[in-house]
């Protein structure tokens, strides 16, 4: 049998205890599975005396992460401390110039810097595994990069981050507040260390930047991305949508247009019959759409320790798999010099369909100075609902509007027009409905 493979372990937080727990569970299948024996030969963590619950009586406790990436000790290095910057890229990019392969579930240093990190691993032919950091369990980076290969891909769209995921399910099945649901995903292990960055979308926008490069073959575009998070959703749209016969799910968009690729992150209205709609709690989906396969769609655990560990262990056992001197392919599926430009299209030409709710006064002509702006503007209404009350009682109406496909320009005047004209009381909710199977 060859020599065991030897493993560096940066970060032990919950994904971390998770990998070393499943690694030492499953030693005996791992080492049948992959011919040799996987070992933890050393690991690095801020706090030495932590209770991990966890053995690391045997592995090498290194205080400087960076240390143990360079260390001549370990074949693989597995980055799990998290950020676009700091300890994390130093420690993968010594990892990768010393030649050893690396594993992360790091998804914002690869939206960030995934380029040069892929250029440095491609020329050192060592492997740069990141299957874990986008939608946890589901081997959606396999999958496009390897399962995929010939595809033309038109649009990928997903359910990208278990915590927001988790909140409205829970606001809608439940009638819950968003501030308790949030602080339940936080106890269960779900949410980043800034919840901030999975309600405002963030997250979701690292992983859909890795999606688009795999999607489109394009270089990693984070900052070219529309972006708004669900911290404005209420109960009255979670009903009003669920009247209308839709689900809101925060979902990650790219897609090929003639104008070039939309990148888009925001909650968004699902038909309640369609598959993704199904998807609720922490578990993320993903629907690839492409010229040869038609559509697919994954869906999986998308966070918490053991649904992240299985994709850690995944690439970790594909390093064991492989052989010295084994070409490796490219980390986005070309190599990292070919990946053509982003061309972005602009968001104002974007086209679907529209759920507009207004809170307006109730008073004579204001339905119709509504449907006037909106038919000033070419857009034709699908559906037209009005509530008895607004939330303040008799003083204020509901009105909730859904488009037929239009544009994102034409909504954005018409819904100025709107509130130009004074019927207002608060403002105007806009949210995006995707065509989903
Ligand atoms: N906070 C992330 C989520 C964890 O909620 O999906 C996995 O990236």
């Amino acid at each position: 049998m060859s020599e065991a493979l030897r493993v560096g372990i940066a970060g032990l937080g919950t994904v971390g205890a998770s990998v070393v727990k499943v690694l030492a569970g499953k030693a005996a299948e791992l080492t049948r599975q992959c011919g040799r024996e996987i070992v933890v030969v050393a690991v690095s963590a801020r706090d030495r005396s932590r209770d991990r619950g966890v053995d690391l009586a045997k592995a090498a406790w290194f205080d400087d992460p960076v240390a143990l990436a360079k260390s001549d000790g370990i074949d693989v290095f597995v980055e799990l401390i998290g950020g676009a910057d700091g300890p994390a890229r130093a420690c993968v990019e010594a990892a990768l110039d010393a030649g050893r392969h690396v594993v992360t579930a790091n998804k914002a240093l690869l939206a960030r810097h995934g380029l040069e990190l892929a250029a440095i691993a491609e020329k050192n032919g060592v492997l740069l595994n990141y299957e874990a950091a986008v939608a946890g369990g589901i081997p959606v980076i396999k999958t496009m990069r390897e399962a995929l290969a010939g595809n033309t891909v038109s649009r990928v769209f997903g359910i990208l981050n278990g915590t927001c995921n988790y909140i409205l399910t829970r606001m809608g099945a439940e009638g819950l507040t968003f501030e308790e649901c949030l602080k339940d995903a936080q106890r269960l292990g779900y949410a980043e260390a800034d919840p901030t960055f999975d309600i405002e979308g963030y997250d979701t926008a690292h992983k859909l930047a890795i999606l688009t490069s795999l999607a489109f073959g394009s270089r990693i575009a984070p900052d070219d991305i529309y972006l708004e998070g669900i911290s404005n959703i209420t109960q009255a749209d979670i009903r009003a949508a669920s009247e209308l016969g839709y689900r809101i799910k925060l979902l990650g968009v790219a897609q090929r247009t003639e104008g070039g690729i939309e990148q888009r992150v925001h909650p968004t209205m699902v038909p309640t019959a369609s598959v993704i709609a199904q998807v609720n709690g922490v578990t993320n989906a993903v629907a690839i759409e492409t010229d040869i396969v038609g559509e697919l769609l994954l869906s999986g655990p998308g966070a918490g320790g053991n649904a992240t560990a299985s994709a850690v262990i995944g690439d970790i056992a594909d390093i064991a798999k492989s052989r010295p001197g084994f070409q490796h392919g490219p980390v986005f599926g070309r190599p990292a010099d070919e990946l053509a430009p982003y061309v972005r299209a602009p968001m104002r030409s974007h086209e679907g369909g529209y759920f507009i709710r207004l809170t307006v006064h109730d008073r004579i002509g204001v339905f119709a100075a509504i449907a006037g702006r909106m038919a000033a503007n070419g857009i034709s209404l699908q559906s037209i609902v009005q509530h008895a009350d607004g939330d303040n009682g008799e003083a204020e109406k509901t009105v909730i509007l859904v488009t037929a496909e239009t544009t994102e320009a034409a909504v954005r005047k018409a819904v100025e027009g709107i509130t130009e004209d004074g019927h207002l009381t608060t403002k105007p909710q806009v949210i995006r409905i995707e065509r989903a199977g």
